[in-house]
């Protein structure tokens, strides 16, 4: 036992003197190559180009090869081909004076070329291992293409589904937020920068963006500094806990200052708070705007990013064409263009491109990393634990693989471009498997009938929104909206149950893509009512990119399996799903409301002064006159094949004192014939405090595997870490008093018990 301590402190020991003697040698490096730059070549190093990839804005970097020659480019994103990246790395290191080597970047968000779900879906699965297994992929498929640099992971927090960009994220608890967080930290850049598979990461969008009011995209947002300690830095943080390599900066203002000025957030929070040592870029042409948000001209607000922390600046080129005169005009320092160089240089030498810029660049590895049959069967994998089973009455699934005769009805169903979902640069939709391809691949016996039924949606208007990339994303259908709905109806006729593939198309969410209504697009709701009033069964298996309101659906139909947008292996991990060969287990982890007009909406609610209480009619109470006010389906909610039974909890102790602790168990049981896989989730309430506190708060999770008729007993331990929260002083901790403990298998429905926790409880 001594000899192997001895050891590990040895190993850590040299592995600091490593560190240390590694730091030394960039620092010296580094200093070397700022002396012979010139301020030019310095600001160059800040500018970051687009070129080769649709833009996320109006502007466009022009003549870019001849900017990297003369040293004004310190990164480029948007294209992912090796060999033409080679040839503008060489323009860097041949043809620039001081040879810096570039950052290539890019929007690899859930999956490069192999695509996983959407990373709303993928935090369904409540599976770190399979997210950091997702990253790890992207990060090897994404490098293999030449990329060092990747803009994800996205972390903020959302509270309203109207907001297009809740897709791209981990739904609406600090506490997953951020362990999701870290695990996509860990998976993108690996156990060390410099190795030819490691991605940076960047996270954003830092911060608050996910407060967008009204779920409008780049909306301003409005925030105490204590729900921004508690409930939305969380995941930034986690990440530059992880040692996340880059930040970026968010459109949107916090306490009235754009993000990407203000020096309380990159700078005295980011930096000198969480100790982040990576660098910051601002979001596409960030700066620019900060001219429209009101706080002056190009040269003003680029020398207030400046100065506020910022490093880099995408696109924009307000770094570029202003900081040269903010210098002469001694607005900003030699100090702090230095500073912002100095990061870059050092992430660059972390990636190890000073030591071989090329070796991302390796126009052999595609052939052999892009789109493995492993890679593809991880897809399946975690696409299928990402499913939530919302409704199954009378155990209509798992269907069988033979015997009946199911139609497939829905604009779903045949479709390979939507399978996908948001942010898919480099995904092939020509290469995903659609949801008739998966059933014929896992059930090649049944009996399947397949008709279209309805048009994603027939608003033209719509259709022009949703279609702005230029391409034909969403398209009407050469046959008239009543033929489609009367081939369905026959077809359905001739089926046993009936299986309708309807939702949200690939750009109904993600960025730019925010909706006042919510609901399933009115022409495939008419086809779902059609179908359902023919008296079959109707199973809804629906791709969404966003909570919907489905109220109408979860009383009709038979059953509804959210799959979201599942990537590249969606049909094939769908049937696999609707067949039985995987046992659904995801959880929400965003609330599903059912009205716009209960948005937001959220599990961890603070109480209210006049609680409603039950009666539908209570006048006087935070109530609506028109809706009840709990969500359809509560976060963390999401059922099996077979039910979990959750006994009564067992609490360690009724009272304790000090840095004690408690340990909470519960026995769950898997009652059903299926083997499955269950959430069991932990949640807090800390109903007496100095501030008002969340009614509950998620404060830890376990995924268990039990068999048919197995029983385990889950046991969480809690110590006073978990009761700390942020006051309004931001003071960090814990206050005695008492604290409801639940445990269940959603944030609704679980089981509760007290405890009495005191500072130091007298004898
Ligand atoms: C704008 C988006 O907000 C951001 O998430 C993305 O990384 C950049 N465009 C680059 O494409």
């Amino acid at each position: 036992m001594k000899r192997t301590y001895t050891i590990l402190l040895c190993l850590c020991f040299f592995a600091l003197q490593n560190a240390t003697a590694q730091d030394a040698k960039m620092k010296t490096h580094i200093d070397g190559l700022l002396k012979k730059m010139t301020v030019g070549e310095k600001i160059g190093q800040l500018n970051l180009v687009v070129s080769g990839w649709v833009p996320t804005g109006t502007t466009v970097s022009q003549d870019t090869e001849e900017k990297i020659t003369s040293g004004k480019v310190g990164g480029m994103f948007g294209y992912y081909d090796p060999v033409r990246m080679k040839a503008i790395q060489q323009i860097a290191v041949e043809k620039s004076r001081l040879k810096i080597p570039l950052f290539f970047g890019l929007d690899v968000i859930h999956g490069h070329r192999t695509i996983f779900p959407i990373p709303l879906g993928m935090s369904a699965t409540w599976d770190m291992a399979l997210v950091e297994k997702s990253a790890r992929i992207a990060a090897q498929e994404a490098t293999a293409e030449g990329l060092n640099w990747t803009f994800s992971p996205m972390v903020d927090i959302a509270r309203d589904p109207r907001w297009g960009r809740i897709s791209e994220g981990g739904g609406e608890d600090p506490y997953l937020g951020s362990q999701i967080a870290r695990a996509l930290v860990h998976g993108y850049q690996g156990d060390d920068l410099s190795k030819n598979n490691s991605l940076m990461a960047c996270v954003k969008h830092y911060a608050l963006y996910g407060g967008a009011e009204a779920g409008r995209d780049y909306n301003t947002v409005d925030m105490s500094r204590s729900s921004m300690y508690n409930y939305y830095l969380p995941p930034y943080k986690a990440a530059v806990e992880a040692g996340v390599g880059s930040v970026m900066t968010s459109f949107n203002v916090v306490d009235e200052v754009p993000a990407t000025a203000n020096r309380w957030l990159m700078t005295d929070l980011l930096r000198n708070q969480w100790g982040f040592k990576g660098f910051v870029v601002t979001d596409y042409t960030a700066i620019n705007e900060m001219t429209s948000h009101g706080l002056g001209d190009l040269q003003t607000v680029s020398a207030l990013a400046l100065k506020a922390g910022v490093d880099m600046d995408m696109v924009g080129e307000g770094f570029l064409t202003t900081l040269k005169k903010s210098l002469d005009e001694k607005k900003i320092t030699m100090a702090d263009i230095d500073l912002a160089c100095r990061r870059i240089l050092e992430a660059k030498w972390k990636m190890g491109l000073f030591d071989d810029p090329y070796r991302r660049l390796d126009p052999s590895r595609p052939a052999k990393e892009i789109m493995t049959p492993e890679n593809r069967k991880a897809a399946r994998e975690i696409a299928s634990h990402s499913f939530v089973l919302l409704k199954n009455d009378n155990q209509i699934l798992p269907l069988a693989k033979a015997g009946k005769t199911v139609a497939f009805v829905g604009p779903f169903a045949d479709n390979h471009r939507d399978m996908l979902g948001t942010w898919v640069i480099g995904g092939e939709w020509e290469k995903s498997v659609s949801v008739m391809e998966g059933v014929k691949n896992v059930a090649p016996q049944l009996a399947t009938l397949f008709a279209k039924g309805s048009n994603i949606t027939d608003d033209t208007a719509f259709i022009h929104r949703l279609n702005f990339f230029g391409q034909k994303m969403v398209t009407l259908d050469a046959i008239s909206p009543e033929t489609l709905l009367r081939n369905a109806l026959e077809t359905a006729a001739r089926a046993d149950a009936i299986v309708a593939v309807l939702g949200e198309s690939q750009s109904m969410s993600g960025e730019s893509s925010s909706r006042t209504d919510i609901g399933i697009p009115d022409s495939q709701r008419k086809l779902l009512e059609e179908l359902v009033k023919t008296g079959k069964p109707v199973v809804l298996v629906l791709f969404t990119g966003r909570p919907l309101t489905l109220e109408w659906e979860q009383q009709h139909c038979a059953a509804i399996l959210n799959v979201w947008a599942p990537g590249t292996e969606a049909g094939n991990a769908i049937a696999d799903v609707l067949f039985g060969d995987v046992n659904p287990s995801g959880k929400l982890t965003a609330t599903f409301p059912r009205s716009v007009g209960q948005i937001p909406l959220y599990y961890n609610h603070k109480p209210t002064g006049r609680p409603y209480n039950g009666s539908y009619q209570t006048k006087f109470s935070s109530n609506y006159l028109d809706s009840p006010n709990e969500e359809l389906y509560p976060f963390g909610y999401g059922i099996g094949y077979s039910p979990f039974v959750y006994e009564e909890m067992k609490l360690s102790s009724a009272k304790l004192s000090g840095n004690g602790s408690l340990t909470a168990s519960i026995k769950v049981s898997n009652t059903g014939k299926y083997a499955g896989e269950e959430v069991v989730q932990l949640y807090i309430g800390d109903p007496v405090a100095s501030i008002s506190r969340p009614v509950k708060e998620l404060k830890g999770f376990q995924k268990i595997i039990l068999k048919a008729g197995e029983s385990k007993l889950v046991t969480f331990n809690i110590t006073t870490n978990d009761l700390k929260f942020y006051d309004n002083s931001l003071k960090y901790d814990w206050e005695a008093g008492e604290f409801r403990i639940s445990i269940g298998g959603n944030s609704r429905d679980v089981k509760v018990g007290t405890v009495v926790w005191e500072k130091n409880l007298k004898p």
